[in-house]
C-alpha cells in the first residue's frame, strides 16, 4: 500500500493557482492515463470497501471516472450524482454553500430503491461540502451509506469532520 501511496503522489499533478488565485489544483489526468496505476487504484479502492454494495455513487465530473470502474470492480450499479440540470428528471436536488455562492448535486431518485446500499466516490475530499450534500440527498431517497471512499484528502480543509460517523476513507492524506 506504501509504494501505491507513492505512485499517487508523483502522478498527481499540483497546479497552484488554478482555477483561481490560492487554489492548489489536484490534477489526476496522469493518473488516470497510467494503465497499471489506475488500475491498482480502482482495486484498492475496491479493496477497502466495508460492507456489501448495490450501488456506487460517483459526483460529476471526476467521481464519475472512479466510480464507474469501481462499480463494475464491485458488481454493484452505478449513480451519477450530477451537477444541477443535466438529468431529466424526477430530480432530487441538495443546494450546499461554496465560498463564492452555491452549487447543487440532483440524482434520479427512482434508480435508489429504499434500503439500497450505497459507496459514495470522488477524487478529491476538500471541504467535504459535495460529500456532505451527497449522503443527504442520498439518504432522503432511503439510500444507506455504506462509506466514503476518495483518492486525495486534504486534511486542512477538514472535510471529514463534516462526514463525522460515517466510513471515510482516502487512499493517500495530505496536510
Ligand atoms: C472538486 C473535486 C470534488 C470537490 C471537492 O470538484 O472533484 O468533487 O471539488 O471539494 P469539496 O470537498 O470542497 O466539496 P469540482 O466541483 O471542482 O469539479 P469537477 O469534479 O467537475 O472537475
Ligand atoms: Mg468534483
Amino acid at each position: 500500500r506504501a509504494a501505491l501511496v507513492a505512485r499517487i503522489d508523483a502522478l498527481v499533478r499540483l497546479v497552484p493557482d488554478y482555477p483561481q488565485a490560492g487554489v492548489l489544483f489536484r490534477d489526476i489526468t496522469p493518473l488516470l492515463a497510467d494503465a497499471s496505476a489506475f488500475a491498482e487504484v480502482i482495486e484498492a479502492i475496491a479493496a477497502d470497501v466495508p460492507g456489501p454494495v448495490d450501488l456506487v455513487a460517483g459526483m460529476e465530473a471526476r467521481g464519475f471516472l472512479l466510480a464507474a470502474p469501481v462499480a463494475v470492480a464491485l458488481g454493484a450499479g452505478l449513480l451519477p450524482v450530477r451537477k444541477a440540470g443535466k438529468l431529466p428528471g424526477p430530480t432530487e436536488a441538495e443546494t450546499y454553500e461554496l465560498e463564492y455562492g452555491t452549487a447543487t448535486v440532483e440524482i434520479h431518485p427512482s434508480t435508489v430503491p429504499a434500503g439500497s446500499r450505497v459507496l459514495v466516490i470522488d477524487d478529491v475530499l476538500a471541504t467535504g461540502g459535495t460529500a456532505a450534500a451527497t449522503v443527504t440527498l442520498l439518504e432522503r431517497c432511503g439510500a444507506e451509506i455504506v462509506g466514503l471512499s476518495f483518492l486525495v484528502e486534504i486534511a486542512a480543509l477538514e472535510g471529514r469532520a463534516r462526514l463525522a460517523g460515517r466510513a471515510v476513507d482516502a487512499l493517500v492524506q495530505v496536510p
